[in-house]
């Protein structure tokens, strides 16, 4: 199979190819053409070209593109699971659930497509307003760049494009480069279901050249990206005044209050530590459990994590399967190996065998071990024992990240006050961080990132506000 890029409404060449393999068989799945800087700029240029005709189109059109692109992707959802579970390594149930939520993240920007308003401004409430009439209208930035992530190949390039395409605005979309498939196959849908030429382009290629160049481009008026901090940051100065969104990374947090049931909220732990091999922004990472359930909570934990089934991503019983690239491996079991040296006991896994690293599960680690502080981005949990929720809030809280934070407790003082306690955008009363709906404002605190996905919230960022005022005298 050969991967074209998709520029001004049409399928083209690339520069050069690349061949995109299999994270788990190794088996090639496509070439993917690789855009020159030339194309990039033709990119951005179809983009600006389209801006008039997608000012032009009206909110009921656009929300009828959405829903048509959501309906065609329900049809098609086998296929573009299989897709998610080739290129990403995902497990095809999860996958599964990555293409429903797609469905409703598109079917969501449809609707929202037609709720976008402003308000009438009470002008004669200070002197000097009196017979002047005013309102705000929301109008489209103009050209969206969204740089988009390989852990959620097609949900999280339906919260760039959805809200973006729903509020009028054309889009350059440059998709990981290990997954560049799944945004290549939500372009079809949208050029079957009749966006306008430019309005969408992706741009695919090897290195950070290509997501530079958009970045910095002057012609593109806004900003949104979801990846590592590292870059996020890079992404931000390269912006210079340009707006931004930044979906980044975490450590995720949750608490275990000593009244609540071990069994079940371990269970769930288990999901939030190891959905997606780890790779998850909100992925759970860091466990504190009040002392007098904390042996209780481990066993029942470790005796749910070695139930998972590892392995192939196509098969329906797999749980966990491979990281995106073996070099994350590496990386996070020397993380591993540096807290047991640092004094933390390793409880479950702390190994790879065939490239699939198993789910991992540290105790009694020290704080300032990387597996705590840093974002792991694997199937790797620590597990700490506090003595107060206080004390455990605190722990939370010592973190240069604030995406999501959870908490169990039946005593609704407590999560009344770790709800104003957590510092994080998201925080969960008896669930784990890990829990998103595609509707909810998400987005992160601290060194997790500025401003907010969710169709509403992101749609009230890629929009001007503009005043109208009407002098009556
Ligand atoms: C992310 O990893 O940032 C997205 C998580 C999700 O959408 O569930």
């Amino acid at each position: 199979m050969k991967q074209l890029l998709y520029i001004g409404g049409e399928w083209v060449e690339g520069h050069y190819e690349t061949a995109l393999f299999s994270p788990y068989s190794g088996k090639k799945l496509a070439d993917v053409a690789g855009a020159s800087l030339e194309q990039a700029d033709l990119a951005v240029l179809s983009a600006v070209q389209a801006k008039s005709s997608m000012r032009k189109l009206s909110a009921h059109i656009r929300s009828g593109i959405l829903e048509r692109v959501s309906m065609m992707l329900a049809e098609r959802r086998d296929e573009a699971a299989e897709l998610i579970a080739l290129e990403a390594a995902k497990p095809i149930k999860a996958a599964y659930i990555e293409v429903d939520r797609t469905v409703i993240t598109f079917k969501l920007a449809a609707e929202e497509a037609k709720r976008i308003s402003g308000e009438t401004i009470p002008m004669d409430s200070v002197p000097g307003g009196e017979q002047r009439f005013a309102y705000t209208k929301k109008e489209p930035v103009g050209v969206v760049g969204a740089i988009t992530p390989f852990n959620f190949p097609m949900n999280l390039v339906a919260h760039k494009l959805g809200p973006a395409l729903a509020a009028g605005n054309s889009v350059v979309l440059k998709p990981a480069e290990q997954t560049p498939l799944s945004s290549y196959f939500i372009a079809t849908l949208f050029h079957e279901a009749g966006l306008p030429p430019g309005a969408l382009n992706v741009i695919t290629g090897r290195g950070p050249e290509l997501g530079e160049y958009i970045v910095s481009d002057e012609r593109v008026s806004y900003i949104t990206f979801t990846g590592s901090p590292a870059v996020g940051e890079q992404v931000r100065r390269n912006a210079r005044l340009k707006r931004v969104t930044l979906e980044l990374g975490s450590n995720s947090a949750v608490i275990i209050d000593g009244d609540v049931n071990v069994e079940q909220a371990a269970a769930r732990c288990v999901t939030g530590a190891f959905s997606n091999q780890g790779q998850v922004c909100i992925s759970l990472q860091r466990i504190y459990v009040m002392e007098e359930v904390f042996d209780k909570f481990v066993e029942a934990f470790i005796a749910q994590a070695k139930q998972l089934v590892l392995g192939d991503p196509l098969l329906m019983q797999t749980d966990v399967s491979v990281l995106i690239h073996p070099s994350a491996v590496e990386r996070v079991l020397s993380w591993v190996h540096e807290a047991m040296q640092q004094g933390a006991e390793l409880a479950l896994g702390g190994y790879a065998k065939q490239r699939l690293l198993q789910p991992t599960v540290l105790l009694h680690v020290p704080e300032h071990a990387k597996v705590m502080q840093q974002e792991v981005f694997a199937p790797i949990v620590s597990i700490n024992r506090v003595s107060t929720i206080e004390q455990a809030i605190a722990l939370v809280n010592q973190s240069q990240f604030g995406l999501q934070a959870g908490i169990y407790t039946n005593r609704l003082e407590t999560a009344l006050d770790a709800s104003d306690k957590l510092e994080a955008g998201g925080v969960l009363i008896n669930d784990i961080p890990t829990f998103r709906l595609d509707h909810m404002p998400y987005g992160g605190w601290k060194h997790s990132g500025i401003g907010r996905e969710g169709i509403k919230y992101a749609i009230e960022e890629m929009c001007e506000t503009k005043l109208v005022i009407f002098n009556r005298s």
